[in-house]
């Protein structure tokens, strides 16, 4: 069994988003290779027209620049990033969503994937804050089956 196949059957019925890529970072990669539903409703496509494409087709007018160079810098280096982008749904629809990536080794310490735990995020009113962190909240409640496992993880605590 690889990583991936037991990502698939864990995630299915998660309810935080997930989504786990191949290691290839310079465009046209990295590219989709697994999506949960959850994923699916965030985004709001079906499964069969996310997978193979890269995840910056959610970006967008206010995705901040930044925030991406951040993001890549980090999976250039093989460290996690935790931030928060703006992104968009096939509709137009502009959403805030908190992203936890991280990369995947095998047993011989090569990057083999990414995944990225993933949830929408609004902000807080009136709670100023220094980084991301306290700015923005969960927008849904979440009580996931694997919760347990999350916390283990340290999925969207801030290091
Ligand atoms: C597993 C994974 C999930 C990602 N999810 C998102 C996402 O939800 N939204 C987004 O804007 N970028 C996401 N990205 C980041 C982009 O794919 C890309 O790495 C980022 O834009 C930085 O690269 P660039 O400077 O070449 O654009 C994800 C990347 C990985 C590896």
């Amino acid at each position: 069994m690889t990583a991936l196949e037991l990502i698939r059957a864990l995630a299915h019925d998660a309810t935080i988003s997930i989504v786990v890529t191949d290691a290839v970072i310079g465009a046209p990669g990295p590219a989709i290779l697994y999506a949960n539903p959850a994923f699916g409703r965030l985004v709001g496509r079906e499964l069969s027209e996310i997978v193979g494409r890269s995840p910056r087709f959610m970006q967008g007018k206010e995705t901040r620049r930044t925030t991406l160079d951040i993001f890549r810098r980090a999976l250039a280096s093989g460290e996690r990033f935790h931030g928060y982008l703006t992104n968009y749904r096939a509709d137009g629809t502009k959403y805030h969503v908190e992203i936890d990536c991280r990369p995947l080794h095998s047993i011989d310490g090569r990057i083999e994937n990414f995944v990225s735990f993933e949830r929408e995020v609004v902000r807080r009113i009136g709670r100023p804050s220094v980084n991301g962190a306290g700015r923005y909240e969960p927008a849904h409640e979440s009580k996931d089956l694997l919760t347990g496992a999350f916390r283990t993880l340290g999925v969207f605590q801030h290091a």
